[in-house]
């Protein structure tokens, strides 16, 4: 063993940290609202609360009351036109009201609570996120009772467009799970559904026109384990994949996102990124003879749509489809690595950049963008596509992803086109590793701690303030080579998304990374695990993997997840819930000569275990 090991007397313990719950002056919400202040005091909630509305049908009070009768509470909704409003009547209240002026911020809502009564004003979506803040902050007591903290709350979004992401191509996902994830979505105000739904790897919505797309395209022979390249290279399950969703599913699928104010962006991958789509109808490529199979590993393929007529016809079919589908007004036709080998080989693609009196092939992707676009302008749909539609001249109306950095969106939003933000780079890709530790689960690599994306700024500061304006928002990817199972994709999700909900609501003046990881992130934390999702939980906070020189030291940790226990080691074993439990602050002295390593571990109260993190205390003085 590397690190002596010697006996405990090193241990004292010191003052007592208080874990339980500490006054928090911001009131411990995710994202953290415009204005805050917290009052002394507290709303009980007691069986005879009345729960009053002058709007019973909205959404947000609908979703309120289902979410009382779930939690058990019992409660019914009085409409308030129909009640005596003396401050006698009203004591032990809460009133959900649409008596709100947006003044030009949208979606925006406040509330007051006293000890007397809640009051929240929003309209629409507005009245919804307020019922989410509400949630958050209701604290349950024994059965039927809870509380709310007193204080004042002002709130709207920063930007309009909060997006997130899910590959259901390379991973098929099904009803329940989606539902599941729109509702985090939901709860932590994001607003876009990014559903991307055809890939190389499999086809997943139906389209009746066209039966074989799922018939064929949404089942692969095998899978890929493993990495692309190293030793797993050649590595596959030897077991069929597929999986898709029926119209009635897409349906009721867009319903239940409404009712929460999440819209869902279908995308529809082309020209590239369409083998399944090639396996089931081979015509649609450059060499229908080919053989096109469904992709059963990771990467890009040079296998596109060919831009005959045929085609064009074709996918105006099934944008048809997905167009009545969907009532966003959005569409993504992706747009990404579309490798141009399959269309500098064709005699008719050639023949085509001739006729057209185009540069090259990156003009041929254009023209296809191009005259995709038009079809679903004509249906009053708005394109978005990944930053790889400017390189041929972008389409005249569309909506750009920036995903390689922020130049495209810098161009793009330079051109006067609309900008959605979600570069790898700015730590949105949730499908990077969130530490550099190796007991990491197998991911596609890359560094994305939840950090790196709580800090990023989505407005690229080479824009003017005019310019800046295009930039409607910003988004998160969940990328699914790496990812074939529901509590993996809630793993690379959470934390990271309620920093993205923070980057995508908060104004930046109510930012502020070390409130988020130690104040509020814990108590978010408790809650994600009482709904039942999956997240990877963070190292016990304090802990800085580093190496420490020095004979004494005062060690003082928190909890990462409110209720969870932090265990440590200090003789190189793996820390575990049978080690040493931290309670209060340690001190630890070094005898001369030398060192030990310091290795911790948390372990939330679903049993739920963050990765272990190191310090090395070393008084060797070498
Ligand atoms: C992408 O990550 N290929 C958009």
């Amino acid at each position: 063993m590397k690190y002596l090991l010697f006996s405990l007397c090193i241990l004292l313990g010191f003052q007592s940290i208080a874990q339980d719950e500490p006054f928090l002056s911001d009131m411990g919400i995710i994202p953290a609202p415009v204005s805050v202040k917290r009052a002394k005091g507290e709303f009980k909630l007691t069986p005879e609360t009345f729960i009053l509305s002058d709007a019973t049908t909205e959404r947000g009070v609908k979703f309120f009351m289902e979410f009382l009768t779930k939690a058990g509470y019992g409660h019914r909704l009085t409409d308030i036109h129909n009640i005596d409003k003396s401050p006698a009547s009203l004591k032990n209240s809460i009133t959900l009201s649409i008596n709100y002026k947006e003044e030009g911020k949208p979606d925006g809502y406040e509330i007051l609570i006293t000890e007397d009564r809640v009051i929240l004003n929003g309209k629409g979506a507005g009245l919804f996120y307020g019922v989410q803040t509400l949630m958050q902050l209701l604290k349950p007591g024994k059965p039927g009772f809870a509380t709310l903290p007193c204080g004042t709350i002002k709130d709207y979004p920063r930007f309009g467009y909060r997006g997130m992401h899910l590959d259901v191509s390379r991973h098929f996902f099904d009803v329940a799970f989606i539902k599941k994830y729109i509702d985090v979505l939901a709860a932590y105000k994001l607003n876009y559904f990014h559903w991307h739904l055809t890939d190389d790897q499999g086809w997943r919505i139906e389209i009746k026109k066209y039966p074989n797309l799922t018939a064929v395209g949404s089942k692969r022979a095998q899978t890929k384990v493993g990495r692309m390249d190293g030793k797993d290279a050649d590595l596959y399950d030897n077991t069929p994949y597929g999986g898709f969703y029926t119209q009635e599913e897409v349906k009721d699928i867009v319903a239940y996102a409404q009712d929460r104010y999440v819209n869902i962006i279908p995308e529809i991958e082309m020209p590239g990124h369409c083998l399944a789509a090639l396996a089931a109808y081979p015509d649609l490529g450059c060499e229908p003879d080919k053989g096109y199979k469904v992709g059963e590993g990771w990467g890009v393929s040079t296998d596109v749509y060919c831009p005959t007529d045929h085609t064009f016809e074709v996918l105006q079919d099934i944008l048809r489809e997905v167009v009545d589908l969907f009532p966003c007004k959005y569409v993504h036709i992706g747009g990404d690595e579309c490798p141009k080998d399959a269309w500098k080989k064709s005699q008719f693609c050639q023949n085509l950049i001739r006729e057209q009196r185009m540069r090259d092939e990156n003009e041929l992707q254009s023209y296809f963008i191009a005259r995709i676009e038009k079809y679903l302008n004509l249906h009053n749909r708005v394109i978005i596509g990944w930053d790889e539609i400017l390189e041929g001249g972008v389409a005249p109306n569309a909506t750009i992803m920036s995903w390689r950095g922020e130049a495209g969106g810098v161009a793009a939003a330079q051109l006067n086109h609309d900008v959605i933000m979600t570069p790898g780079e700015f730590g949105l890709y949730f499908d990077h590793a969130q530490s550099k530790s190796q007991q990491e689960p197998l991911n596609i690599g890359g560094y994305a701690p939840t950090a790196k994306t709580y800090n990023c700024d989505p407005i690229p500061s080479k824009l003017s303030s005019e310019q800046a304006k295009h930039v409607i928002g910003v988004q998160a990817n969940l990328w699914t080579e790496y990812i074939a199972t529901p509590e993996k994709a809630e793993y690379m999700l959470l934390p990271r998304m309620l920093a993205l909900a923070e980057v995508a609501w908060s104004p930046t003046a109510a930012k502020n990374y070390r409130d988020f990881s130690e104040n509020r992130l814990p108590h978010n934390l408790h809650l994600l695990e009482q709904k039942g999702y999956n997240f990877r939980v963070p190292e016990p906070i304090g802990m800085d993997d580093s190496m420490k020189r020095g004979g004494n030291f005062r060690i003082e940790l928190k909890t990462p997840v409110e209720g969870a226990r932090i265990h440590y080691t200090i003789d190189g074993y793996t820390p575990s819930e049978n080690d040493l439990y931290y309670k209060d602050a340690l001190r630890i002295r070094i005898p001369e000569d030398k060192a030990i390593d310091f290795q911790t571990i948390t372990i939330t109260p679903g049993g739920k275990r963050s990765v272990v993190k190191h310090e090395i205390l070393d008084n060797s003085g070498k």
